[in-house]
């Protein structure tokens, strides 16, 4: 499996064993068809209430309220309305543990922006401030006391109920010119520009519950694919927390065995008959292993949220989570509108096929793939019940190549800079492959002769203000030795990728 490592931007031997054991695993369960669906079976990591349908004569009693008016921000503030939304209209509540604090508060500093940003972390006990972290962190505030609340769920811990008051409690504190209260954990990275991006498409007036579901198909049917997972990262208009905020201590009291905070929320939401809006750009990350394939291949939505960095491979080779984060924060900053985005073009005469995903990496197949396949992610990640395999992912996803010569070279962001001028906009430059690709019989040239990939792109701010589209990339003519040069960017009317 050594030389799958040439595969990524970083994929230590741990996940190759744990990938071959899975092929191994995967063998056994294409022969039992089904298996997987018995869920009993998997060694349940976050585990599922039992399903028991509730009672019915539980004293369910749903609120009613017949003089609600959802206009009612509107009549007080008429202009909110005209103003497009900006990141002071957000106000952030972090759910945090004291005991991971030390830990976890670097992954909030990553994203963080003191001058421009509200919000609080909300722990469960106090602890030590550091003075390092004054201005690079959100106030703390110690969450109130639950422990009258039943909790019942075996598997659970209680803190699930205190993290489900988030949002109410924060919405206590009674900030001005909030419209958005947007959910995290502590080990989730939002890119705030593109959550601003996502949440002006809609009116803050109205009740609003956005997120997106688990990469676990099974995850989504213990929990509820109608659940914003928390992780993640989800946001509530605000009048629909002001709505929530009355109703939801009797609500949480009706659910004493459910699992965590965001079931509970989303069983409250249901109570209020307020659906999930789904962003894909919200990721929960509910997997193993290595982002790569996932991040390779984004949906054309903007990437808001990333989760569950603890449990995952660094995503860049040769340095440390935190790091790999930081390093990502250059392209952020100049384009991040464009992070992510996937573009997909054709070296006709050399037979390549090349995917960009702008400020993460370049890949290089040999021969002519189809947008179809390539905009799959490739399975580098594990799903989260390891044992259920690929057919338990909630989404399509693409197998590794074990013919070498469908395998792609790999390269990864080294850096990305402004050239200065808007024509050009940023140059991001990727380098690989590591290992080179072994030759195979193929009479297709070898792409591992390429060892460094610039990537020229403007700027598009209002990209996703209009209608989702892949971004075109194209192959420029360079003098350059093994180098490719590569301009991305909105498709011209006439632009049709043919494949031939
Ligand atoms: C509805 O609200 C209005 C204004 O807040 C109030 O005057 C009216 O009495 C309310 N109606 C009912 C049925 O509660
Ligand atoms: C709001 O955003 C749009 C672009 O989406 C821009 O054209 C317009 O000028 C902005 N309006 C205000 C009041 O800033
Ligand atoms: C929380 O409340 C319970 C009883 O309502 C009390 O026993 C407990 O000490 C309180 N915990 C804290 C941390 O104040
Ligand atoms: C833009 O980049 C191309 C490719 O490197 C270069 O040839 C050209 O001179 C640049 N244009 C400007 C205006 O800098
Ligand atoms: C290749 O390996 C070198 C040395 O380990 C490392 O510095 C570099 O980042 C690696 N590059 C890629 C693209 O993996």
């Amino acid at each position: 499996m050594k030389d799958q490592e040439n595969f990524l931007c970083h994929l230590n031997m741990k996940t190759s064993t744990t990938l071959s054991r899975l092929m191994f695993s995967l063998l056994l369960l294409i022969a039992v068809p089904y298996l997987f669906y018995s869920i009993n079976s998997l060694k349940i990591l976050r585990s599922p209430p039992n399903p028991s349908p509730l009672p019915l004569s539980l004293p369910v009693t749903l609120p009613v309220h017949l003089n609600v008016s959802t206009s009612e921000p509107l009549l007080e503030n008429p202009k909110t309305l005209h103003e497009n939304t900006t990141l002071h209209h957000i106000v952030f509540g972090i759910g945090a543990s004291s005991k991971l604090w030390d830990h976890r508060k670097n992954y909030i500093k990553l994203w963080w922006r003191p001058d421009e940003m509200r919000g609080i972390v909300w722990l469960d006990e106090h602890v030590k401030k550091d003075p390092d972290d004054d201005n690079l962190l959100p106030p703390i505030m110690i969450s109130s006391n639950t422990s009258d609340f039943p909790y019942k769920n075996p598997k659970g811990h209680r803190s699930a109920i205190r993290i489900s008051r988030i949002i109410s409690e924060t919405l206590k504190l009674g900030m001005k010119d909030v419209r958005w209260f947007v959910m995290g954990d502590d080990d989730t990275v939002f890119v705030a520009d593109n959550l601003v991006r996502v949440l002006s498409k809609y009116d803050h007036n109205q009740y609003y519950y956005i997120g997106s579901s688990s990469e676990s198909h099974l995850q989504n049917i213990y929990f509820s694919y109608g659940m914003a997972y928390g992780g993640g990262g989800f946001a509530i208009s605000y009048p629909l927390a002001k709505e929530l905020a009355r109703m939801q201590d009797r609500c949480i009291k009706r659910y004493p065995e459910l699992y965590g905070s965001d079931d509970r929320i989303q069983a409250c939401m249901a109570e209020l008959g307020v659906p999930l809006t789904r962003e894909p750009g919200f990721h929960q990350y509910d997997v193993y292993g290595n982002l790569y394939g996932l991040l390779a291949a984004h949906p054309i939505a903007p990437l808001v949220s990333l989760h569950h960095l603890d449990l995952v491979e660094p995503i860049f080779p040769d340095m440390d989570r935190i790091q790999s984060l930081q390093k990502l924060k250059v392209p952020m900053q100049l384009d991040s509108a464009g992070l992510m985005q996937q573009s997909i073009c054709y070296d006709q005469t050399r037979q390549w096929t090349i995917s960009v995903s702008w400020g993460y990496t370049v890949q290089i197949f040999r021969g002519i793939i189809p947008p179809r396949e390539i905009e799959k992610p490739a399975r580098t990640f594990l799903n989260w019940y390891p044992k259920a395999g690929y057919k338990a992912f909630a989404f399509n996803t693409r197998s590794l190549s074990k013919n070498s010569c469908q395998r792609p070279s790999i390269y990864c962001l080294a850096d990305a800079v402004y050239t200065g001028n808007n024509k050009n906009g940023t140059v991001s430059m990727y380098v690989g492959p590591n290992i080179s690709n072994p030759d195979c019989k193929w009479k297709i040239s070898n792409p591992s002769q390429i060892v460094k990939v610039e990537v020229y792109k403007r700027p598009d701010p209002y990209f996703w203000n209009k209608a989702p589209r892949r971004n075109c990339c194209r192959i420029l003519p360079t003098k350059k030795k093994r180098t490719l040069v590569i301009d991305v960017g909105e498709c011209q009317k006439d632009e049709v990728i043919e494949i031939r």
